[in-house]
């Protein structure tokens, strides 16, 4: 297959600190939805995520557990695991960097650079942020009266003779390539941000002495990689990078990556440390970093050292996951921060998925098996197309075009918005307009009354089109939310019994058989009666934790 129509995309691989909560749900759900949407576009994908197990923070973490880092880690990966199969993410590769053959990779990547002098030892003498895993400079150390300027934290102090990475050395080519391609850090807001940040960039400490939980460097014992440059390597260790002998299948088919997905935290390290690394081993850049905002609680970032995060687990077990996933992705626009509440969240529930889709789904079933038991043309005799449009001109309509003809516009106006949309990772926006065809659909089955036209015998072919038409419209509405829905996606091609499900085959009005037979099926999102329901919540949390 030809490289471009290869796509790579990764999530941060999380530190297992503490089990996932809704926030990494959200990076991880929307590069599966990405996954999903490019393989139905015909493209040969691969979806990397995992866990970041190294360093200080960690170590410290499985000492006040009373444990070994890895046996600590080994069960919130297992968990971790497993919450992404609850969500149904489809990932092709799970990166823990205390695998061996990433250990082996990291190891050439550090004698290589140190060879080439671009990395040289030193003395560090400066202040450190061990939950961010980050050096600080004193300046920035000033404003922020000794607290870590990303996390607000307690920073401390560390002096070690450590290796340095040469990174003033590619400041000048890093920007020329961040003012020359566009596109390489989104949204567009996070670019200048990182350009200032550019100013200010040092050497990099890449080497830690005072703990030994991580990748050992071989030519110099007692130090260990610092994480971070443990951490952003498996993005093609993991592929079979290999500085020793041939180069992973992995890695020349799918290098660069076409979308890092990460959280606007740590962009800087996707868009300063990492293109670094990769200009000095001489290596192509990923074509996009996608930084996008912050699930809160009541203003609060939520976050695994904070607390104050919702079970996704919990969510999932009473929602659905379907809802979980709508919700991410519904919620957040792009590149901005979006709040969790209850409220929010039920309310999407009950209005988009059970009024809006679920409805339209349950109606058209209900009518089809009731007015025609058999199968839709073999009672109805069918129409074609062009007659059941001049057909509906006999129904009063404010706009130009009758229903029909309106509904088969919205589709084909829709699947060309929904494209746009997540050839830019606008989700949102995507589902939005998807509403927009389901909203459309629903009013077509108001407008053309098929309970009125089901007591006159004379109009029996006009109800079988509109049923049609409707069956139709729903095949191109699940095709389109099969990458954010799979599930509800899933039910519904099963009951119109449909199996032309292809991307572009949601652009083709006609393709489901004239003899269409469906099923009905069980309610697909029961809508929630939210008086009970946040009661019922509030007994079981308490107020303070689902606000
Ligand atoms: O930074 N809202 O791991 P991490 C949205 N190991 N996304 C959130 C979030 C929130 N409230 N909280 C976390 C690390 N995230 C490193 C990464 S990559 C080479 C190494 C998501 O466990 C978001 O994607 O702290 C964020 O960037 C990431 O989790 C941080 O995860
Ligand atoms: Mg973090």
């Amino acid at each position: 297959m030809e490289k471009n129509k290869t796509f790579y995309i990764t999530t941060p691989i999380f530190y297992p600190n503490d089990n996932m909560h809704i926030g990494h749900c959200y990076t991880t759900v929307a590069s599966d939805v990405m996954t999903r949407y490019k393989k139905a576009r015909g493209f040969d994908t691969l979806f990397l995520t995992g866990t970041d197990e190294h360093g200080q923070k960690i170590e410290k973490t499985a000492k006040e557990h009373g444990k070994a880092p890895l046996d600590y880690v080994n069960k919130i990966v297992e968990d971790t695991k497993s919450l992404w199969q609850s969500l149904d993410v489809q990932y092709d590769i799970f990166s823990r960097t205390t695998d061996k053959d990433h250990i082996k990779a990291v190891q050439q990547i550090f004698k290589k650079l140190h060879e080439k002098g671009d990395i040289y030892k030193d003395k560090y003498d400066g202040l450190y942020c061990t939950p961010c895993e980050s050096f600080i400079t004193e300046t920035k150390a000033k404003e922020t009266k000794n607290t870590c300027p990303d996390c607000g934290r307690a920073i401390e102090n560390i002096k070690e003779d450590v290796y340095f990475f040469n990174l003033p050395k590619y400041l000048e080519h890093l920007k020329n390539h961040i003012e020359q391609n566009p596109h390489f850090i989104s949204p567009e807001s996070r670019k200048n941000e990182m350009l200032n940040l550019l100013k200010e960039t040092g050497p990099l400490c890449v080497s830690r002495t005072t703990f030994t939980w991580g990748v050992p460097v071989e030519f110099d014992h007692g130090h260990v990689v610092y994480v971070w440059i443990d951490a952003l390597s498996n993005y093609i260790t993991k592929l079979g990078f290999n500085l020793e002998a041939e180069q992973g299948e992995r890695y020349k088919n799918y290098w660069p990556a076409n979308v890092h997905m990460v959280g606007k935290d740590i962009v800087r390290f996707h868009t300063i440390i990492w293109p670094a690394i990769l200009m000095a081993l001489g290596e192509p850049l990923p074509e996009k970093i996608f930084g996008h905002g912050f699930l809160k609680i009541k203003g609060e970032k939520i976050s695994k050292s904070k607390g104050n995060s919702v079970e996704p687990n919990f969510l999932i077990d009473r929602y659905g996951k379907d809802s979980v996933r709508y919700f991410l992705m519904r919620e957040m626009n792009l590149g901005q921060d979006a709040d969790f509440t209850t409220p929010a969240f039920l309310n999407r529930i009950n209005h988009d998925l059970a009024n809006d889709l679920g409805n339209l789904v349950s109606r058209s079933l209900s009518m089809a098996v009731q007015y025609f038991p058999t199968s839709i043309a073999s009672e109805g005799q069918l129409l074609n197309i062009e007659d059941i449009e001049k057909a509906m001109n006999a129904i009063g309509t404010n706009e130009d075009l009758n229903p029909t003809q309106a509904v088969k516009k919205t589709i084909a106006e829709t699947i060309t918005e929904v494209e746009k949309a997540m050839d830019n990772l606008m989700f949102s926006t995507a589902l939005e307009t998807i509403w927009t065809l389901i909203r459309r659909t629903n009013k077509y089955i108001d407008e053309t009354t098929p309970w009125i036209l089901a007591k006159d015998e004379t109009k029996k072919e006009e109800l079988s089109c509109v049923l049609y038409t409707l069956f139709e419209a729903l095949r191109s509405i699940s095709i389109l939310i099969a990458p954010f829905l799979p599930n509800t996606a899933e039910y519904i091609k099963t009951h119109i019994n449909s199996n032309k499900n292809n991307w572009d085959e949601a652009k083709e009005f006609g393709l489901l058989p004239k003899d269409l037979k469906v099923t009905k099926g069980d309610i697909l999102f029961p809508r929630i009666d939210l008086k009970k329901e946040e009661t019922e919540l509030e007994k079981l949390f308490g107020e303070s934790k689902n606000g």
